[in-house]
């Protein structure tokens, strides 16, 4: 599609079994057709933020990151709580991407969170705690709909496929509006058919 939108998933779990993977493979199973989304495996290879190693020139798992981020048009973040806040191998990888802010990647992209935990408040507490991070860099983090997956462990079947109707339901919506909130601020490419 001449139109379509890519977005950069991200998934904010290194585990292996990982709802919140899980919960991105639907996403991408409840995409509209303008969103073509390509998932960033490389979350893990990201070292710990450390300005002096910064100033001596990015490490590559960083700059592939920040040119990952650059080259979308959004991002879609599925991400766990940890401890009522973001999990730290994804601030870690933001706060790198934050840097030098005149040159962040995240400044003005448009941005959705979502999320899942085996907990009854589905990341409530962690979309949060990630909002409030988008406001310092500038990243335009959809406001509505919210999506909490909560009780995760209920809602996938043994092959992590979404098996939750009412969950399914909501993914779709949300993934309907991000579409709109992408192209309200990412209007399609010059010389893009629309
Ligand atoms: C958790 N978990 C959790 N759950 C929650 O609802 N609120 C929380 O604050 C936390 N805190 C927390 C901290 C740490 C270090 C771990 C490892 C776990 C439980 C969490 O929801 C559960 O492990 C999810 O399955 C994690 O997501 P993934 O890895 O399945 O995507």
């Amino acid at each position: 599609m001449a139109d379509q939108h890519t977005i950069m998933g991200i998934c904010g779990s290194l585990r292996r079994g990982s709802y919140n993977r899980m919960l991105l493979n639907a996403a991408i199973e409840c995409a509209p057709a303008g969103l073509r989304i390509e998932t960033y495996e490389g979350l893990g290879d990201i070292p710990p933020y450390n300005e002096d190693v910064r100033e001596t020139g990015e490490p590559a798992a960083v700059a592939d990151f920040k040119r990952r981020i650059r080259d979308a048009d959004a991002l879609l973040i599925a991400s766990p709580e940890y401890n009522y806040s973001v999990p730290g191998v994804l601030k870690n990888a933001i706060d790198w991407a934050s840097r030098p802010p005149a040159d962040s990647p995240l400044v003005n992209k448009p941005a959705a969170i979502i999320g899942a935990s085996t907990g009854n408040f589905g990341t409530a507490r962690g979309q949060l705690a990630l909002r409030q991070v988008f406001v310092f860099t500038g990243t335009l983090a959809m406001l509505k709909p919210e999506l909490l997956v909560f009780q995760a462990q209920k809602r996938f079947d043994e092959s992590g496929r979404l098996a939750d109707d009412m969950t399914r339901k909501l993914l779709t919506e949300f993934m309907s509006a991000f579409e709109g909130w992408v192209r309200q601020f990412a209007p399609p490419k010059a010389g893009a058919r629309v």
